[in-house]
């Protein structure tokens, strides 16, 4: 412990940390731009400055580390001129249109232009001409805002290990792109959304289907069914978009507000996410039983499924079939639902809610179609929903709690697990230990599983069989658990990866946060859900054995893979070269 003075009052602090984190945990308020709590820490935007007494000039709070007898300060009207000079540079190069732009109104810059009072005292100086980038389904690339803070570059290199972007130029010419400057989706970005999660402007933000969505619920046409379903991640972080303490379950709410927006039926993906269990589940007690590909990774999260198409289309095999838990859902939804309600697939509008980008861009696999039928019709983020909640002026925390609908809106609290990393091999290890062994499992909760290390591993005795099994999450600490199992080093039979950090708790769709510990406190939520509900089994969850009597007949059947399985192709940067050059061709 070190005694450092802040505003001289002094402090016992641990050593090792910086002024900022020190400042915060203390309850100081020090503005930051480029700084975020998940990345290292570079001062490119000295908009944290502090007095440091002994130093001739101001630090960046946020890289200087804390010394014995340290004598800060973080009010005075230095720090402050020098704050307002630093964010009027800023503001002279960039556009200053917040009307027109997706960050508005969580904009870090716009806040603290307002926060400081900030006049255009240097002009403004802004290349509008830049093409926005809109090549991806998931993200859109609007540069001319860019405040060169490397969030991006920084998210895409040392969490997701993907490194799409690199600052090109120097100084204020100096922008995060791609190499030779190729539109995005023509790189291997495999549409996480990180980017544009923790770009604090508006420059990287994603593809804003909330607005196709505001038009189609404005001007609802007779005879159209609208239905929306809701992720396991978006319950525990939709509240924060209104204020609401982080680590606050909001279903309830969350269905009342979906409703008020106009959707006349409105189903838990978790319903989905069980179902996912019994396919994935079976298919992984098939391969056990039969033999197959191993280890067999789970595929519920696109973000991986771009990554193995991508980087390593060898594993496809090895891939679990299983569709993820919304296009089951919206598949269920157009077929089964639809039968029950007596409409044609046609006639639904399947909205889903999501944590994620790269869910908007797994609705645009071909292979995705059933019967030549696009089963989810557009996909909103967390955010997305916060905002069209905000514009249409529902007042989401004075909302009574309402229920799910039936029949695919009953879940278990295995279900609610996909929400974090770990989740869904719990809940397949719950259902494949029951249904191998044909006995209650002992200890419901898998310790072992749970947690957010990078990588984690087990091993797991079912019944004298030895299952061992990893997870891992936040792609660039997938690549290093991918590259060693490729080296021999480790072998496992049942893998779960998660493109995001903390699993989709963390993913690119959520609200903006800047808590160091929001992903603790979303997880918590999350087992807090598993902890209340009656039934946390996915195969003991009545709706899922009524769809499989009434409709689906049993796990793995032909109907179940005709709606409920999908395959995956080679997309390697070779065989896209190949394709591009066979289309110039033609
Ligand atoms: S979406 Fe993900 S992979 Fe693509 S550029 Fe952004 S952070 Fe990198
Ligand atoms: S695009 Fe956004 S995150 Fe990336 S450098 Fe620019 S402002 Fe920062
Ligand atoms: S971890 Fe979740 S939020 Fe992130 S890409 Fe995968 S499915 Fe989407
Ligand atoms: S937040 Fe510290 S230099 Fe940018």
């Amino acid at each position: 412990m070190v005694t450092v003075y802040i505003n001289d009052k002094p402090y016992e602090v641990s050593e090792n940390k910086t002024v900022l984190e020190v400042a915060q945990e203390l309850g100081y308020y020090i503005p930051t731009l480029c700084h975020h709590p998940e990345l290292e820490p570079i001062g490119a935007c000295r908009i944290c400055v502090v007095e440091v007494e002994g130093a001739r000039t101001l630090q960046p709070a946020c890289t200087t580390k804390v010394s014995d007898g340290m004598k800060i300060r973080t009010n005075t009207e230095r720090v402050e001129s020098a704050v307002k000079f630093n964010l009027s540079l800023i503001m002279a190069n960039h556009p200053h249109e917040c009307m027109y732009c997706e960050a508005d109104g969580r904009c870090e810059l716009q806040k603290l232009v307002h926060m400081y009072d900030i006049k255009p005292i240097f002009g403004v100086n802004v290349d509008m001409d830049k093409e926005i980038d809109i090549s991806s389904p998931s993200i859109n690339r609007e540069l001319s805002k860019c405040i060169k803070c490397q969030r991006c570059v920084r998210v895409c290199s040392e969490i997701q290990g993907m490194n799409i972007y690199s600052m090109v130029d120097r100084g204020y010419e100096s922008l995060p792109e791609t190499e030779f400057g190729i539109p995005v989706y023509e790189t291997n970005c495999i549409s996480c959304g990180q980017c544009a999660y923790l770009c604090p402007v508006g420059a990287i933000y994603e593809a804003p289907d909330w607005k196709k969505v505001l038009n189609l619920l404005n001007k609802k046409e007779p005879g159209k069914v609208y239905v929306a379903q809701t992720a396991p991640s978006v319950r525990v972080a939709i509240g924060e978009e209104f204020g609401v303490e982080p680590g606050t379950v909001s279903t309830g709410k969350m269905v009342a507000a979906l409703r008020r927006l106009g959707f006349d039926y409105v189903f838990d993906t978790n319903f989905a996410a069980d179902l996912t269990i019994m396919e994935e589940g079976y298919e992984l007690i098939h391969r056990l039983q039969n033999g197959g590909k191993f280890p067999m990774f789970t595929s519920c999260c696109p973000g991986w499924v771009n990554e193995m198409e991508k980087e390593w289309p060898e594993l496809r095999e090895n891939l679990s079939t299983a569709k993820s838990p919304q296009q089951m859902m919206s598949s269920v939804v157009k077929t089964y639902f639809a039968q029950k309600i007596g409409v044609k697939p046609e006639d639904i509008v399947m909205v889903s809610v999501m944590p994620c980008t790269a869910k908007k861009d797994e609705i645009t696999r071909p292979q995705q179609l059933v019967d030549g039928i696009k089963v989810t019709d557009y996909v909103i983020t967390t955010r997305e929903l916060g905002k069209l909640i905000k514009l249409k002026g529902i007042p989401f925390v004075n909302l009574p709690e309402e229920q799910y609908d039936s029949p695919l809106g009953t879940s278990t609290g295995a279900g609610a697990l996909f929400g974090v990393t770990g989740g869904v091999m719990e809940a397949a290890l719950r259902t494949a230990y029951e249904v191998i062994t044909g006995e209650k499992l002992p200890k419901l909760v898998f310790d072992s599983v749970r947690g957010l290390d990078g990588v984690r591993e087990a091993e797991i005795d079912i019944k004298g069989k030895k299952l061992r099994v990893a997870i891992a999450h936040g792609m660039a600490n997938v690549k290093r658990l991918l590259a060693e199992m490729k080296e021999g080093k480790r072998y496992y039979d049942f893998v779960e990866i998660m493109a995001c950090y903390g699993g989709c708790i963390g993913g690119g769709g959520q609200p903006k946060n800047l808590d160091p510990d929001i992903l603790k406190k979303r997880a918590a939520a999350i087992y807090s859900i598993d902890e209340l509900s009656v039934l946390r089994r996915s195969h003991e969850n009545p709706d899922i054995i009524k769809l499989y009597e009434e409709f689906l007949e049993k796990p793995n059947s032909h109907k179940a893979h005709h709606l409920l399985h999908t395959h995956y192709t080679d997309r390697s940067r070779a065989v896209r070269k190949a394709q591009k050059q066979q289309e110039k061709v033609n």
